[in-house]
């Protein structure tokens, strides 16, 4: 499943947070990749214990927490804090898929990748290329999003950042660890919960409403690790 959700930030908090990162201590992004990634890598980024980085993360975790589209779509158990990159001068990453395990820096904790995403900071008319390409079993989806919305798909994909030929890309990017590992069940449990939001609006005193809901919460309770 790949998703979409706009307005993550407000063109004002985005405003802020894109001056902050002009002034940022970009870093080659190699430094960060696996033997096999490195060398497909060619961006910045911001180390993760930069103020900077810790400061946005922080922010973006806390609009994320009140953003039902996001906990109906990813279930989130575990976000790790989000990670910034830049792109520009033809700086790409080629194919690849991310770790399945990530370290939570400074800590103990583990989380698992079940979801990756992205938020994008540039406008798409701001640059040339620079598209996330993600494959899947229907193809290969090509994203290129306004600033301020974010892309969700499965952290298992195959997925690139094509060369950005003007202009700059910024985004943030992570992982969450969901309550449900698979996607497919995840697919499923957001379909029905759409549904019974849809159906609320329509038909509000339907006792099926209750019944469906009910549904909804015992597949939970079957999938969901916690
Ligand atoms: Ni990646």
């Amino acid at each position: 499943m790949m998703l979409t959700i706009p307005n993550i930030l407000t063109p004002e908090q985005l405003r802020q947070c894109r001056a902050a990162l002009e002034q940022a201590a970009w870093q080659d992004g190699k430094q960060t990749a696996g033997h096999v990634a490195a060398r497909a890598k060619d961006n910045q980024q911001l180390a993760q214990d930069d103020p900077l980085s810790v400061q946005i993360g922080d922010f973006i975790l806390e609009r994320l927490g009140s953003e039902p589209r996001f906990i109906a779509a990813a279930l989130p158990l575990k976000v790790l804090p989000p990670r910034f990159n830049r792109y520009s001068a033809g700086g790409t990453y080629g194919n690849h898929i991310d770790n399945a395990i990530f370290s939570v820096p400074g800590t103990s904790h583990r989380v698992r990748s079940d979801l990756s995403a992205t938020l994008f900071f540039s406008e798409p008319e701001e640059y040339d290329g620079g598209e996330l390409v993600v494959e899947d079993t229907y193809g290969s989806h090509r994203v290129k999003l306004p600033a301020g919305q974010l892309v969700l798909y499965p952290g298992s994909s195959l997925h690139r950042v094509t060369p950005v030929t003007r202009g700059t890309r910024l985004a943030a990017f992570f992982w969450i660890q969901s309550l449900v590992r698979e996607d497919s069940q995840r697919s499923l449990l957001l379909e029905l919960d759409n549904a019974v939001q849809a159906l609320t609006a329509e038909v509000p005193q339907s006792p099926e409403l209750v019944r469906l809901t009910g549904v909804y919460h015992n597949l939970l309770r079957q999938w969901a690790n916690t």
